[in-house]
């Protein structure tokens, strides 16, 4: 089988960091920024923590609560109206700039890439949709279809049955390390995307099978191949 590349979504493609505008709006300037790193760290945490429970939901409503509790821990105070508006914006956050004319790259090399994230099946394609990038993919793999959540093993072996593909085939594509590392862990190829310098890696002692700064980094390299 030829390569196979699995994109992460959110914070790879997708930057969820997209709603700032929506927050400066609520918040000013000053606490946007933090509002909106809290906000992303603690939907992971919910996630991680809803897959070790055992008490999985949809990646949405990690998404609700951790706004919910980063409302609180700031005390800003906001609106039922504004969290509203800032999940529907969270439902439409933008791509990365390099990320289209990346994807179109690898599709005229004839590459496979699939979309592979912590969100539902439709959430996903919404996003890819509203973002412009949907047209790239073959297909979507969610970890709602195994109620799990990155990175525990069991979705990186669903997302090998799902898409009938060797480990050696298998590149896991994210600018997550926890993702990278836990990709690694369940056997596949991982690539990290340091989307920022002084992103530090984990360290747990591996590195990533390759690190690029962009997606259009990772399509030179993977027109050599
Ligand atoms: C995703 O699965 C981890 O949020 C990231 O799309």
């Amino acid at each position: 089988m030829a390569t196979l590349l699995a994109f992460d979504v959110y914070g790879t493609l997708i930057d969820t960091h997209g709603v700032i505008a929506e927050l400066e709006d609520l918040l000013g300037e000053a606490r946007a920024a933090e509002f909106s790193r809290r906000w992303r760290d603690k939907q992971l945490e919910y996630s991680f923590r809803r897959s070790l429970m055992g008490a999985y939901a949809e990646f949405s409503v990690c998404t609700e609560e951790a706004l919910e509790y980063t409302d609180r821990a700031l005390g800003t105070q906001l609106s039922q109206t504004a969290k509203e508006h800032l999940m529907a914006a969270y439902g439409r956050l933008p791509a990365f700039a390099e990320v289209s004319e990346a994807l179109a790259r690898l599709s005229q090399r004839g590459v496979t890439c699939v979309a592979f994230s912590n969100g539902t099946r439709e959430a996903v394609e919404e996003l890819l949709r509203q973002a412009g990038i949907d047209q790239h993919f073959s297909d979507i793999v969610s970890v709602d279809e195994v109620k799990r959540f990155k990175p525990d093993p069991a979705v990186y072996s669903h997302l090998r049955t799902r898409l009938e593909a060797s480990a050696a085939d298998t590149w896991l594509i994210s600018s997550n390390p926890f993702d990278v590392i836990g990709a690694g862990h369940a056997g596949l190829h991982a690539v990290w995307v340091r989307r920022s310098s002084d992103a530090p890696f984990d360290p747990w002692g591996g590195e990533p099978d390759l690190t690029v700064s962009d997606l259009l980094s990772l399509a030179e390299r993977f027109s050599v191949r």
